[in-house]
């Protein structure tokens, strides 16, 4: 799909890191946005930023863990842009901890944020996008999703729960206009990423290495342009290393092993626990 000054986008999670960057890169095409987030102190900011660069923008503050932001969200964003074309899952959090020792609730939120708030909200905009025949639905998942990183059990979950959603949205509305792509990327130098090396000083392993924000914004736009089912977003290649493990998982398991993912969230977990 063609982004431009028609396209109206919901972005969530635009506060953040990443969101933060892909309302630039989206403000460059002219489009308008929702920009949601919670608390969603910083929105004014972004959405001024989208104004300055040529972007159309309004935003709402909603705790997409409960049903009143849901609702409010996908109401709100149909009466503002009067439509929608493109849906970005973006909103995201994580918890590095045993995950014997995380509460129950935090593992519901990391659930709720991250996967059932992208499906209550594509299932609540699909029709809208159905009835033009026009629509793209981008998840934001990660490499953890893929390569099932220790002390990030809820966190890995969500995100290969969205890697089977966007697939299997792909195979039901093949034809109809309405796509979906979801981005994976490994370590990104802002957001989460950049909170866990400044709260414990660490640094990603070096065999995986970390990513600009702008490969992101890339990603994206290379995903909607394209309809990319799943783009991979990191310096080193690691599609072989995940088909591998794919075709042989023991022998792939002790080649993530020995990339140091493990080890780093192993760290970052002691790290946090005694800061
Ligand atoms: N940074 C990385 O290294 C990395 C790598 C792979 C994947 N990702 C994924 O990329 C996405 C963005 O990550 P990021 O690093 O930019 O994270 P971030 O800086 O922590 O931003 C998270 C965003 O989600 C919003 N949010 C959190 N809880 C919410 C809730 N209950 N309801 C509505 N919005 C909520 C936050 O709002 P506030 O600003 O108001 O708190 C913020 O806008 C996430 O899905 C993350 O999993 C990040």
């Amino acid at each position: 799909m063609k982004i431009d000054s028609s396209t109206r986008i919901l972005l969530t999670g635009a506060s953040g890191g990443i969101g933060t960057h892909l309302c630039e890169v989206l403000a460059r095409t002219g489009a308008h946005l929702m920009l949601v987030a919670n608390p969603g102190v910083d929105l004014r900011i972004v959405q001024k930023r989208v104004i300055e660069l040529g972007g159309k923008a309004d935003y709402l503050v909603a705790d997409l863990r409960t049903d009143e932001g849901i609702t409010s969200t996908v109401d709100e964003t149909l009466r503002v842009l009067g439509g929608i074309d493109i849906l970005i899952n973006n909103a995201g959090i994580e918890y590095t901890i045993a995950y014997h020792e995380l509460p129950e609730q935090d593992m519901l939120d990391v659930m709720n944020v991250n996967l059932i708030a992208a499906m209550r909200l594509t299932r609540r905009l699909l029709p809208s996008m159905l009835g033009q025949k026009k629509g793209h639905i981008v998840c934001m998942s990660s490499l953890a999703g893929r390569a099932a990183p220790a002390y990030q059990e809820p966190y890995a979950a969500s995100k290969a729960g969205l890697v089977a959603f966007t697939y299997s949205l792909r195979a039901t509305y093949r034809g109809s206009g309405v796509s979906a792509s979801v981005i994976c990327p490994g370590f990104v130098d802002t957001g989460i990423y950049q909170r866990l090396c400044e709260k414990t000083g660490m640094k990603a392993p070096s065999l995986l290495g970390s990513s600009k924000v702008e490969a992101v914004g890339r990603a994206l736009l290379r995903a909607i342009a394209s309809d990319i089912p799943d783009v991979l977003v990191n310096p080193i290649p690691v599609r072989p290393l995940l088909a591998l493990a794919q075709l042989f998982p023991k022998l792939g398991e002790k080649l993530i092993i020995a990339t140091g993912g493990h080890e780093f969230f192993r760290r970052v977990a002691e790290r946090l626990k005694t800061n």
